[in-house]
C-alpha cells in the first residue's frame, strides 16, 4: 500500500486533484500535459531544491513537449518578500509567458506561496501547479490556494487566494529531507490531528508515521480539502487551520524568521494548548499530551520570547479584526473551536500558555 498513488479531489471551482505517491516528479511532463496540454511552463524553485530536482522535472516536461524556462532564488523565508516576487515577475515577463502558459512551484512552503502569488498576479493571473518537495508543503501549504509574501510588518501580509491547477506530491522527496525539515512538516500534521483526527495524532504520539508518509499526507490533504471546499476564502471554518499560528507567526517574527515555520507553529500549538487548559477551556487534559507528541517528533514545546513581545507581534497579524482577535482553541484531541477575544485579552492568554 505504501507505494500506491493516491488522488484527492479539491472541489473548489475549478476543481483540481492532489496526487500523492512515489516517482511523481519523473512523471511531471506526461501528467501535466494530460491536464494542461503542451505549453510554455516556468519552473520557479529555490537554491536548495534546484540541485536535487530541477533537472528531473525539466527533462520530464521537455520530453512531454513543454517549452521550459526556470528561475532559482535563494532558499529560505528571508527570500519570501516583494523584492524576490518582483524578480520572479520580471523573469516571467522577460520569457514572454502569456495567459495560456503556466508556472510550476517546485519546492517547499516558501516557494509554493511565492510562486503561486507570482502566478496569481502575473497578467492578472495565469495557471500554476504545485510540486511540493517538503512534508510541510505536502500536508498543508501546497493545497488550498493561499499564496503570499511577507512584509516587514509581518508574515504573509500581501497575497491572494488562487487555487493551483494541480498538486503533484512526490513522496520520494521526503527521503532527502534533513530531520529538522521533516519535523517542520510533522508540526502541521500534528496540528491536523489535534484539529480533527485523533488517530492521526496517535501515529505521531507513537512515532509510527514514517511507515507510510503518503497515507499521512493523504489524511491531512483530505481534511484540508473538505475545509477549503466549505470555506475557500477563510471567512469561518478555514480559520481553524490557523491552530498554533497566532503565537507561531509571532515567534517567527520575533526571531527575525530564524525559527522555521513548522517549529514556530509547534511552539504556538503547545502554548495555546497550555493556555486552554489553564483557562478552563479544555474538556480533557491535553497540554502535556500535545507537548510530549511534539517533543517526540523533534519539535519545540515553548519559547523564550516574553509574552509581551509575542502579543505585540501577534497583533500585527492578519488574524486581528478591528478590536478583536480570533484564536483557535483546542478543547480535546480532535476538537478545536474559534474564540473571538478583545485584543487586550491576548496577553493574559499567552502568559497562561508559557511554560512556568
Ligand atoms: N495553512 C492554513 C490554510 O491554508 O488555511
Amino acid at each position: 500500500m505504501s507505494d500506491s498513488i493516491r488522488t484527492i479531489p479539491v472541489r473548489v471551482g475549478p476543481d483540481y486533484e492532489v496526487t500523492i505517491g512515489p516517482g511523481l516528479l519523473r512523471e511531471t511532463g506526461p501528467r501535466l500535459s494530460a491536464l494542461l496540454g503542451r505549453r510554455r511552463i516556468a519552473v520557479l524553485t529555490d537554491s536548495a531544491v534546484a540541485p536535487l530536482y530541477l533537472d528531473t522535472v525539466t527533462a520530464s516536461l521537455e520530453d512531454a513537449g513543454f517549452a521550459v524556462c526556470s528561475r532559482v532564488f535563494p532558499a529560505g523565508e528571508g527570500s519570501k518578500n516583494l523584492s524576490t516576487l518582483s524578480d520572479l515577475l520580471e523573469f516571467l515577463a522577460s520569457e514572454h509567458l502569456t495567459r495560456t502558459d503556466c508556472v510550476a512551484a517546485l519546492g517547499g512552503g516558501v516557494t509554493g506561496d511565492m510562486a503561486g502569488f507570482a502566478a496569481a498576479v502575473y497578467l492578472r493571473g495565469i495557471r500554476y501547479v504545485q510540486l511540493p518537495t517538503t512534508l510541510l508543503a505536502a500536508v498543508d501549504s501546497s493545497v488550498g490556494g493561499k499564496t503570499a509574501v511577507d512584509l516587514a510588518a509581518g508574515k504573509n501580509l500581501a497575497g491572494a487566494f488562487c487555487q493551483p491547477a494541480a498538486v503533484l506530491c512526490d513522496t520520494d522527496c521526503l527521503t532527502s529531507l534533513p530531520p529538522h525539515v521533516f519535523a517542520d512538516g510533522a508540526a502541521e500534521a500534528v496540528k491536523t490531528g489535534v484539529l480533527a483526527d485523533p488517530s492521526l495524532f496517535a501515529l505521531f504520539e507513537d512515532g509510527t508515521l514514517t511507515a507510510d508518509p503518503g497515507a499521512v499526507i493523504a489524511r491531512c490533504v483530505a481534511y484540508k480539502a473538505g475545509v477549503v471546499e466549505r470555506d475557500e476564502k477563510e471567512q469561518g471554518e478555514r480559520r481553524l487551520l490557523n491552530l498554533g499560528h497566532t503565537v507561531g507567526h509571532a515567534i517567527e517574527k520575533c526571531s527575525g524568521y530564524a525559527i522555521p515555520h513548522g517549529h514556530a507553529v509547534a511552539a504556538g500549538l503547545a502554548v495555546i494548548a497550555r493556555a486552554s487548559e489553564q483557562l478552563g477551556w479544555a474538556e480533557e487534559p491535553i497540554a502535556e499530551r500535545i507537548a510530549a507528541c511534539l517533543a517526540k517528533n523533534g519539535l519545540p514545546t515553548g519559547t523564550d520570547f516574553p509574552a509581551e513581545a509575542l502579543a505585540e507581534a501577534a497583533l500585527s497579524d492578519k488574524k486581528r479584526a478591528g478590536g478583536d482577535i480570533t484564536l483557535v482553541v483546542p478543547r480535546a484531541i480532535g476538537r478545536c473551536e474559534l474564540k473571538k477575544l478583545p485584543v487586550a485579552e491576548l496577553l493574559p492568554v499567552i502568559r497562561a500558555g508559557l511554560e512556568a
